[in-house]
């Protein structure tokens, strides 16, 4: 089997993780820079070489690479030794993935750990979201300088246009905006910190977001605080539940659309609801903060996924908001839901109290 494999371009060479294109026959056929120095070979060298024989991955690859190219969807293997040479094994997470245009092509990229867990992996996504989210976060780095100057040359090159022309060039400058925008949503998901988590007053935190919301995106908005005062301290990093609540205030206010609507911001104690932990034990996560508003509701056909990264009923967009959201809940051993129909959605976030060895903090 034989394709024409073109050669890589410029972000390849800059690409910072090991990246080999597999041809259809599983030989190497590209390795960029950073491979080469991982593999501690040149990319000639490499060339035409087996996969399986210049790489001692302990993880069955010919499978891997057959359901890559009959899906056409990238796969990410987790926690991988992958050996180069007379180098000792290195513990890596591997993403294969289809190039679109070139039929039984692969992309091979090789995290070493280090890096892969910058990537900022969540237990609770499914892994082709996470290898999106993982391929789309190094990507976007090296997209945007080009970008930059995509946008420069348009803003040179509409001086001199008369303003019918000077229209496709504003065009250019505006989805260039927008495309440095989704990038840099991307990476702020990317670069998620775990949560410093001490004991955090949740109506503190509620006022701020309500606050900044009134004074921007929810202006058209009415948002009423129903509180529990005597609601305890939570165990959680306060900014990052910041941009929790600014994330559910914006989707409200944008699904209320112009003429505005109502939010109502509604914390209480319940008891009754546990979280199975990874050790088996029940951990309770009493605190409910409510988000409810009267909006139009979850669209019917994306309700099931609106958590999955890239996900959007919006016109403009990105679908990074709710999977950033349930990325800090889930980092917190919190939990999520929604409950909507027309006139009514509720998203509910619970989080653990913090413990009684830290009440006195
Ligand atoms: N309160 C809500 N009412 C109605 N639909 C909602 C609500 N919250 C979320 N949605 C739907 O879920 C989709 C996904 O929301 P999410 O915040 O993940 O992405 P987005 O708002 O489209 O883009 P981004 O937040 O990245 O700018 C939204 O596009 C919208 O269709
Ligand atoms: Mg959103």
């Amino acid at each position: 089997m034989k394709s024409d494999i073109p050669a890589p371009g410029i972000v390849w060479a800059a690409l910072p993780l090991p990246t080999l294109l597999i041809d259809g026959d599983n030989r190497i056929s590209h390795a960029n820079p950073a491979a080469e120095t991982f593999l501690n070979t040149s990319a000639k060298a490499l060339r035409g070489v087996s996969a399986f024989d210049r790489l001692a991955i302990d993880a069955p690859l010919e499978e891997a690479f057959a359901r890559v190219r009959a899906n056409q969807s990238a796969l990410f293997v987790n926690d991988v030794d992958v050996g180069g040479g007379d180098r000792a094994p290195v513990q890596c997470t591997i993403q294969i993935a289809p190039l679109n245009d070139v039929p039984d092509v692969l992309l091979l990229l090789i995290s070493p750990r280090d890096i892969a867990d910058r990537l900022g992996r969540s237990k609770t996504m499914h892994s082709a979201a996470k290898s999106a989210i993982g391929m789309a976060e190094m990507l976007a780095h090296e997209i945007k300088n080009p970008l930059a100057g995509i946008s420069g040359a348009a803003q040179l090159l509409s001086m001199g246009l008369s303003a019918e022309d000077r229209e496709l060039t504003d065009l250019i400058v505006e989805e260039t905006r927008r495309i440095v925008k989704l990038l840099e949503q991307v990476e702020q998901f990317g670069n998620l910190r775990p949560p410093e988590r001490r004991a955090v007053n949740i109506h503190d935190v509620l006022d701020r977001s309500r606050k900044s919301a009134l004074v921007g995106f929810a202006a058209r908005m009415q948002i009423i605080e129903d509180y529990d005062p005597s609601l305890p301290p939570a165990l959680a990093d306060g900014d990052q539940l910041l941009q929790v609540f600014l994330n559910l205030l914006k989707n409200a206010a944008e699904a209320a659309g112009p003429k505005g609507g109502t939010i109502r911001l509604h914390t209480f104690y319940d008891q009754s609801l546990r979280l199975r932990r990874k050790d088996g034990a029940r951990a309770p996560l009493p605190l409910q903060i409510e988000i409810i508003d009267d909006g139009p509701g979850l669209p019917p056909e994306i309700a099931a996924d609106i958590f999955e990264p890239f996900v959007s009923g919006r016109e403009n967009g990105t679908g990074l908001g709710l999977a950033l959201v349930s990325k800090i809940i889930t980092d917190h051993d919190g939990w999520i839901a929604v409950d909507s129909v027309p006139g009514r959605t509720v998203f509910r976030v619970s989080l653990p109290v913090i413990p009684k060895s830290m009440e006195s903090e």
